[in-house]
């Protein structure tokens, strides 16, 4: 594959935010490996790109399999200059307290929101540091930063995003490499689709989803797509191991 000079791994990519990041930074030069368990997502996902006018790779793979994501990396790395850009998006939540998550349920969650930060940016870094230089945004979450009601494996996980991001972010800036984490409010995916449609008053929920911001209404995967591209760009240079809370105002309050 030729043509863009810059490539980005997006996880998550066949879905909401990472949708939406994969085609903004098609558009602002990068290379766009996608990679996400869902094959159809991922299909949408790719000629959204293209539409865009960018370049995709697309990569089924489930991020639970975390020593699996080596062939992925490899794969990017066979057939590009460089792996200049991860983000970490793909994610899962649980509706439940501490005492009624099963122990599968907090699995699962650590594994795939977690966990598979762990290698993908092990892997990935690997990659990078041979090439002096890379850029790595975690998808956390403002449940990263403060306490979310029913949210206990989710609001663990999502805060170990933030700490591994910090550490990434000081073992290796002296070798050219940032690492930020994001926190997103409500988001207007499929994710928050999937939450209402199995709400008793979807309508009644939205809106107090919605009144949870400070100007009432949810965010759009676009809005964070744009702040992945910020911390992405080279205009953040001076932007490393931060948690860029981005939720409307949601948390200020
Ligand atoms: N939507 C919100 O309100 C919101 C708020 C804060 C943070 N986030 C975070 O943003 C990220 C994206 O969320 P979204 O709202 O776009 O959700 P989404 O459900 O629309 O998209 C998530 C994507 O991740 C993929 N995925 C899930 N598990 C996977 C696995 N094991 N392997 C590979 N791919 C997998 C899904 O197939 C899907 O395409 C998540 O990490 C989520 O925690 C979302």
């Amino acid at each position: 594959m030729s043509g863009p000079a810059r490539t980005a791994i997006v996880t998550g990519a066949g879905s909401g935010i990472g949708l939406a990041t994969a085609v903004r930074l098609a558009a602002d030069g990068y290379a766009a490996a996608l990679v996400d368990i869902d094959e159809r997502g991922l299909d949408k996902a790719a000629a959204a790109v293209d539409e865009a006018g960018g370049q995709s790779l697309v990569y089924v793979h489930d991020l639970a399999d975390g020593e699996g994501f080596a062939g992925v990396a490899d794969d990017v790395a066979g057939r590009r200059p460089a792996i200049d850009l991860l983000v970490n998006n793909a994610g899962v939540g649980v509706r439940a307290s501490l005492t009624e998550t099963t122990t599968e349920q907090w699995d699962r969650t650590i594994a795939v929101n977690l966990t598979a930060m762990f290698h993908t940016c092990r892997t990935v870094l690997g990659h990078m540091l041979r090439a002096g230089h890379g850029v790595i945004v975690n998808v956390s979450s403002v449940a990263g930063v403060v306490g979310v009601a029913e949210r206990a494996a989710y609001c663990a996980s999502k805060a170990g995003v933030v700490g591994l991001t910090r550490a990434i972010a000081a073992d290796y800036a002296a070798r050219g490499i940032r690492a930020n984490a994001i926190c997103p409010g409500t988001v207007a995916t499929e994710w928050i689709d999937r939450i209402l449609s199995g709400a008793e008053d979807p309508e009644g929920a939205r809106a107090a989803m919605e009144r949870r911001q400070l100007d009432g209404r949810m965010g759009s995967p676009e809005e964070v797509a744009a702040g992945i591209a910020f911390l992405a760009d080279d205009s953040a240079r001076f932007v490393n191991g931060t948690a860029f809370v981005m939720d409307g105002g949601m948390t200020a309050v």
